[in-house]
């Protein structure tokens, strides 16, 4: 394409390829591109005869093809942006060529005449900073008139102002200095409205409405057994226990050989449980020699861990999960939880051990529950009990719960026997004690008349919210 404008061969409309508005607007902006290049070299040259040939008015070449060819024979939709955009161009060429001759080129000799231009001008500007949408706009206008090496006021000062007669110079120049301060004042006051805009669309947008409905979260509660344990541990500690937890692996020693139950005892078989293939950690320290881990049967290893790591005063409670091989019904588990319970000192007697068994029983059923003791056997406690409470039901008069006998089985319990004293080096003659392990899940049971066991490891909600 040929580089002088004079001999621009504008193609026919269709054949450019413009299908939108966008595309309309792209072929504007390469013309004013155009227009531009050939600006500079007319100013450099002060040669204005061939540009004004070309661009400015009805009859020069460029708004001739623009009009013949491009406007006449756009599609119907496309004529209106196509107006549109030649009158921007139109009023885009005659401000830069304006501002780029001098007031004597344009044949402007008077101030009268001066000032009319004046006026334009800022009727221009007026409308352009209405335009802006943001201040990306407001920004690319600002330097389109104030623009230190390029924008109009600096064109005006040195093509209007500089080179006019002295006659005129004085009216040129105020009215130079007020177009500056009105362009200034307009874009400020622009830039404030645009901020002030765009502030209170971002309010809009952050606003929060108080009155939408809040989002619930649905909350939800402590399981009945974690409820059972935080009692259990909130009595035993108002009388000076520690809560200690030791773990659920275990070795055969410390859960049935210093618990005085050795290899072959019978007591072994309704402890049943889950051996480990992993490999025996603690063969070390005089132990017997490596043997399979398995799943502790009761916490009542603790009682032998906590001896061996301490001398006496000893008061603990050890809740966590025991392990034994059954099968899941109403009434069993494979998998249930205790506390265990172990006080030695000295001069520790059954008296003791009755009064603390009987505080608890109160604390935890009420205090109108009554308990008994029966006696039983374990091989760590001589003697060995059943702590018994009077059915929380039917307050002792017999009902389906207790089998009508009135009485209730709690937990086993005993005085530590002296054989386990020698497992962890405790004086048997000079130390004496009671142990307990109680049932969680039976507790719970008795507190809230749940009659079956799976309840609790079924994770329903509906079991689990009556106990929020
Ligand atoms: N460990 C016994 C069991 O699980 C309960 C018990 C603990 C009995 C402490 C006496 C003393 O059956």
């Amino acid at each position: 394409m040929p580089s002088s404008s004079a001999d621009t061969t504008l193609l026919d409309f269709p054949s450019l390829g413009v299908r939108d508005a966008v595309g309309v607007q792209l072929l504007f902006t390469s013309l004013r591109a155009r227009f531009i290049a050939e600006l500079a070299r007319a100013a450099e040259a002060h040669d204005w005869q061939l540009i004004l040939k070309t661009w400015q008015g009805p009859g020069a070449t460029i708004p001739v093809r623009v009009r013949g060819n491009w406007i006449q024979n756009a599609p119907e939709e496309l004529r209106l942006a196509l107006l549109r955009e030649n009158e921007e161009l139109i009023g885009f060429i005659n401000l830069r060529l304006g501002v780029t001759q001098t007031l004597q080129e344009q044949g402007l000799t008077s101030g009268e005449m001066a000032r009319a231009r004046f006026a334009t001008l800022q009727s221009i500007a007026d409308r352009e900073i209405q335009e802006c949408r943001d201040e990306v706009d407001l920004g690319l206008t600002k330097i389109a008139w104030l623009g230190r090496r390029s924008g109009l006021i600096t064109h005006i000062t040195s093509n209007w102002l500089k080179p006019s007669p002295s006659e005129l110079k004085r009216a040129v120049g105020q009215a130079l200095n007020e177009l500056k301060a009105h362009v200034e004042a307009t874009l400020e006051s622009r830039r404030a409205a645009i901020e002030d805009s765009a502030e209170k669309t971002a309010l809009a947008r952050e606003r929060e409405d108080l009155s939408l409905p809040g989002v619930v979260r649905a909350l939800g509660s402590r399981h009945p057994l974690r409820q059972t344990f935080e009692e259990i541990e909130r009595i035993f500690l108002s009388l000076g226990y520690s809560v200690v937890a030791g773990p659920e692996m275990e070795t055969p020693y410390y859960n049935f050989e210093a618990l005085n139950i050795p290899e072959h005892h019978p007591a072994r078989d309704n402890m049943d449980t889950f051996y480990m293939a992993a490999p025996l950690a603690e063969s070390a320290q005089g132990k017997p020699p490596a043997s399979p881990l398995l799943l502790r049967t009761h916490t009542s290893p603790m009682q032998v861990r906590t001896m061996e790591k301490q001398p006496p005063p000893v008061r603990i409670i050890v809740p966590g999960k025991v392990y034994r091989r059954d099968n899941p019904d109403a009434t069993h588990g494979f998998m249930f939880q205790q506390v265990e319970g172990l006080a030695v000192d000295t001069d520790i007697t059954f008296c003791d051990f009755k009064g603390t068994v009987e505080y608890f029983v109160r604390e935890f059923l009420g205090p109108k529950v009554k308990t008994r003791l029966r006696p039983s056997y374990f091989p760590f406690t001589e003697p060995s009990v059943e702590v018994d409470a009077t059915c929380v039901f039917c307050g002792g008069k017999g009902c389906n719960v207790c089998k009508q006998s009135g009485w209730i089985e709690l937990f086993g319990a005993g005085m530590v026997d002296p054989a386990v004293y020698g497992f962890v080096n405790y004086d048997a003659k000079k130390f004496s004690g009671f142990a307990f392990g109680m049932g969680v899940e039976r507790l719970t049971q008795l507190k809230y008349n749940i009659n079956d066991l799976q309840l609790y490891f079924q994770n329903d909600v509906r079991f689990l919210r009556q106990f929020a």
